[in-house]
């Protein structure tokens, strides 16, 4: 959009894609929003924005029940929240699916949505991992006991626990040693590495208590689950598009109007895909990838552009 009225990131976080869209369309009389359900992010993008004399608008409030009158919005920008949206309460199919027709219906006609969010890999069948380090071999071995064990406030969410994911095991499989392999789903195989990054991350910054339940990363589902399938069994990139589309086409329903994917792309992330290499082997029986391009797979990020424009 060369000269949007209006950009709203949502799911703000630090303040970054908000800093982004001001120095794109500096000059212009865009006015950039902030929306998140957190003070706390709010409050960081606020300080964040102040550093570099910035100015915006920001607003506390969820992606499922957006605070814009409807089709004002020419750019909205959901970068790394899809994924929150559905982990974080009970019923996340629906919460993602309103925050989806919301976007359809407060988007401008002419306007955009860019999404950017974890991608499942492109690959159906089993992955075989191996730990080349004792770290990796523990987180796995307190991953396949405790994901999401934590944070289970009801019955549906015990639902949404990854376990109900990996066909009859009731666990991830276990190890007792580093040097053993797990079969795994590669689904659920790239969704262990991405929360073993996100732990490294986290010791990084010097978290060390594998049980403090404020980590609420650990119960997270990176990966977008399939509506139709029971338990949270992630799409490929591909149905995970059409699945927004029907849903944008249901809230459009009797309006001039369509929302479609005009751009749909991944992005690689090479310092996470070498990091992981550090700690896994990963390959897939029927394929002759190597780790390294396994790996690559895992740590892409799918992006997305919707364009919503007249239907007839
Ligand atoms: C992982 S951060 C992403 C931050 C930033 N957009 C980025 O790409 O770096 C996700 C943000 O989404 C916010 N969030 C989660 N669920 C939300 C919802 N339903 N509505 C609005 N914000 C939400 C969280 O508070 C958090 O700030």
């Amino acid at each position: 959009m060369p000269q949007p009225r209006n950009v709203v990131s949502v799911g703000v976080g630090s303040g970054e894609e908000m800093h982004a869209a001001i120095n794109m369309y500096a000059g212009g009389s865009v006015v950039v929003h902030g929306l998140d359900v957190s003070p706390s992010a709010l409050m960081h993008s606020h300080e964040y924005l102040a550093k570099y004399g910035l100015r915006g608008v920001l607003t506390e409030g969820s992606a499922t029940g957006m605070p814009y009158p409807p089709e004002s919005i020419d750019v909205f920008i959901f970068s790394a929240i899809m994924h929150e949206i559905y982990s974080y309460v009970p019923d996340g199919r629906q919460a993602w699916a309103k925050a989806i027709s919301e976007i359809a219906q407060k988007t401008s006609p002419g306007g955009v949505l860019l999404l950017r969010d974890f991608a499942a890999p492109n690959h159906e069948g089993y992955t075989r991992l191996l730990f080349k380090s004792r770290i990796a071999a523990d987180f796995y071995h307190y991953f396949s006991r405790e994901f999401r064990a934590f944070a289970v406030t009801s019955d549906q969410m015990r639902e949404s626990m990854l376990d109900r994911r990996s066909g009859n095991d009731s666990y991830l499989p276990r190890v007792t040693a580093f040097e053993e392999s797990v079969r795994l789903p590669t689904t659920a195989a790239a969704e262990v590495l991405l929360h073993f990054k996100n732990f490294c991350d986290h010791v990084n910054r010097g978290f060390t208590n594998l049980d403090d339940v404020t980590w609420k990363e650990l119960n997270e589902v990176y990966l977008p689950p399939d509506p139709f399938v029971p338990g949270f069994y992630p799409m490929s990139q591909s149905a995970y598009v059409e699945q927004i589309e029907m849903l944008m086409s249901c809230a459009l329903r009797g309006t001039p109007y369509s929302m479609t994917c005009v751009e749909n792309g991944r992005s690689t992330r090479p310092n996470h895909a070498a990091f992981l290499a550090q700690h896994f082997h990963a390959e897939y029986p029927d394929l002759p990838l190597s780790s390294e391009e396994v790996i690559a797979g895992f740590t892409c990020k799918m992006e997305l552009v919707f364009s919503k424009t007249s239907s007839r």
